[in-house]
């Protein structure tokens, strides 16, 4: 059964109540739900993971090494600040695609630059929680098995 990893950086565990008018009303347990709920439908093993601390999630990819097979990482502020993330996502070299809630593209500059999404193949932004969805298909029609 194939097996996807889902990563979600600092914050994204306060969807619902964080600047709704950006991320939607949708809460964080809502995204588990949507994720749960992909994986009965796909018949896929999903693991999710969620840290406000930019080396758990180095940790974290680093512990997925020949274990997964395909990763979903919304690295959220980390985004456009860390090379470490980055650098981590290319040393497992397992298919990564990249979620943003929102329409990066269309905020402020800073926003503009993607480390992380340097190491993915494929970046989904603003369809909301429904991107990570769209992300978990891609893979699964790719590198499903
Ligand atoms: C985000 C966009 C980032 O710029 C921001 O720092 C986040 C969430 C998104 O999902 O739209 O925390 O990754």
């Amino acid at each position: 059964m194939m097996e996807i990893l889902v990563i979600n950086g600092p914050n994204i565990n306060m969807l619902g109540i964080r600047e709704p008018g950006i991320y939607g009303k949708n809460t964080y347990a809502d995204l588990l739900a949507l994720l749960e709920q992909t994986a009965i439908e796909e018949a896929i093993k999903i693991r999710q993971f969620q840290s406000n601390h930019e080396g758990a999630i180095v940790d974290e990819i680093q512990a997925a090494y020949g274990k997964y097979d395909g990763i979903v990482i919304n690295p959220a502020a980390y985004t456009h600040t860390s090379v470490a993330i980055l650098d981590a996502l290319k040393s497992v070299s397992i298919p990564a695609v990249e979620v943003h809630i929102s329409d990066v593209d269309s905020r402020e500059a800073f926003r503009q630059i993607s480390y992380a999404g340097m190491a993915c193949e494929k970046t989904i932004k603003g369809q909301g929680l429904e991107g990570y969805r769209q992300a978990i298909l891609y893979l699964k029609e790719k590198y499903g098995k």
